[in-house]
């Protein structure tokens, strides 16, 4: 594969993301969340080093799974306090020209013509650099503070995933025609009436006569982003996604997981290679492998293990408490993040994990392998996943903010940049839209082989 590789920023609006513990690393900068001057240093930092967008994260409710209530969670940020992530992203597109931002948002805690229209407004003002990372939310304490009485199950949550996008689509691509905007002062007509549809949508979840109450955007709808790992969210991510985050740490599960999303989605009529498969990476580097080692294990020093189960017990839905730490990890189906547990048990059906041991693992970056090195090592390692594995682009996990970042701006992309993987700073964008950049110059629009494609001429 000689293609360009993509890069986004893996990072959330809050304290804490998946390093439990590294806010304590001297010199951290993660308190500085509040801060729109933190969020514009790391746009320009992202976009310096030719990142195509910054993907934040995001949940609703609290990590109170371990020990059966929300203290360590509290006392160890674990993901709390967050602040809301799209409303800091006009303030990051202001300073940046071409990054991309990629929201996550929930299907079971919002309304699609709600979310629709916040989507149209923000790809409006980005001139086009929005993603949405769809997600149906895994936390129970999230469902009493919206609304309803218990979580829904994995499969009404995905049910109810499948008609939000429907009517998100009906909204985005068919609802105005793109001639439908006149602005004739002459005559003082703005806009064609004929030229706004409804869309009339009654179904099991939602109504919603429409129309979209928003003009058309540069990408209508956004770039769209998804990680399911269970049978059901793999089957949403390939009727659905055009990046898809494969969330596994070895090899052999990425692959797994890339064969698998394509042949689900070439069954859903979509051309298999046009979707873009994303990993997460952890990269620590230095200038020497001597300092990268040691920033490795200083970083190891600053994990807390306690915030970590606290955090995984979050994403299994089982409270890792009660577990003996020398217990091997066992499979089960959960109701929270299947990938998580598929991690340690389906990926790597050799090798047995204990509690302990994945707590270890999983503080520097959670399910993701670290890449420990110098630029060149880290560059091979990415070079290889990229060009032997046929993964497109990767999640950079940070461990210590800002320094995960801009340790691989300045030490890693100039290798590869010198090995053609990432475009020159001088360079072209490939087009303006975030759509562009990862699928190819001029498509600006879902593709026609997409579900979502709005079949509409008028
Ligand atoms: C790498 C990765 C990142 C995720 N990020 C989020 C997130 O930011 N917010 C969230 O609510 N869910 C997040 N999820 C959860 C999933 O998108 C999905 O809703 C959840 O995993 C349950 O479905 P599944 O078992 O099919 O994966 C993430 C999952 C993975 C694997």
């Amino acid at each position: 594969m000689s293609d360009h590789l993509r890069l986004n920023l893996f990072t959330m609006n809050a304290a804490e993301h998946v390093s439990p513990g590294s806010w304590t690393y001297p010199g951290d900068r993660s308190a500085d969340y509040t801060d729109r001057e933190y969020w514009t240093e790391v746009a320009r930092t992202a976009e310096r080093g030719g990142f195509d967008a910054v993907f934040f994260a995001d949940v609703r409710g609290i990590y109170d799974v371990y020990g059966g209530d929300r203290d360590v969670a509290i006392e160890k940020a674990v993901q709390t306090p967050a602040n809301d992530p799209q409303l800091v992203v006009p303030a990051m597109a202001e300073v940046t020209d071409d990054l991309g931002f990629a929201v996550t948002r929930s299907t079971t805690y919002t309304h699609p013509y709600q979310l629709a229209r916040e989507f149209s407004t923000l790809d409006h003002l980005t001139d086009g650099r929005i993603a949405l990372n769809v997600v149906t939310s895994y936390l129970e304490s999230a469902a009493a503070n919206l609304g309803l009485d218990e979580r829904m199950d994995k499969g009404t949550r995905y049910d109810r995933a499948d008609e939000f996008l429907d009517v998100c689509y009906a909204l985005w691509e068919e609802s105005w025609a793109d001639d439908a905007v006149v602005r004739d002062r002459e005559t003082g007509r703005y806009t064609d009436p004929s030229k706004v549809h409804a869309i009339d949508h009654e179904g099991e979840h939602f109504s919603v006569p429409g129309p979209h109450g928003c003009e058309p955007s540069p990408q209508r709808t956004p770039v769209l982003y998804q990680a399911g790992s269970s049978d059901r969210g793999r089957e949403f991510a390939a009727a659905n996604a055009e990046a898809v985050f494969a969330s596994q740490p070895t090899e052999a599960g990425v692959r797994e997981y890339m064969a698998d999303v394509r042949s689900r989605a070439a069954d859903h009529g979509r051309d298999p290679e046009s979707l873009r498969f994303f990993i997460g990476v952890v990269p620590v580097v230095g200038e020497t492998e001597a300092i990268a080692e040691a920033k490795h294990e200083s970083y190891k020093d600053h994990v807390d293990v306690e915030a970590t189960l606290a955090l995984l017990s979050g994403f299994l839905d089982m409270d890792l408490s009660a577990l003996d730490p020398d217990r091997k990890v066992e499979h089960i189906e959960t109701e929270a993040i299947q990938g998580t547990m598929n991690a340690f048990t389906r990926s790597q059906p050799d090798r047995e994990w204990t509690v302990r041991e994945v707590a270890e693992f999983c503080g520097l970056g959670t399910t993701s392998p670290t890449l420990v090195g110098t630029p060149e090592q880290v560059a091979d390692e990415i070079q290889y996943w990229h060009e032997e594995v046929g993964v497109h682009g990767f999640n950079v996990k940070e461990v210590v903010r800002p320094d995960s970042l801009s340790d691989f701006v300045d030490l890693v992309v100039p290798e590869l940049r010198e090995r053609g993987l990432v475009r020159a700073a001088d360079a072209d964008p490939r087009g303006d839209t975030l759509r562009e950049r990862l699928l190819g110059e001029g498509q600006r629009r879902l593709r026609d082989d997409h579900p979502g494609k709005g079949k509409r001429t008028d």
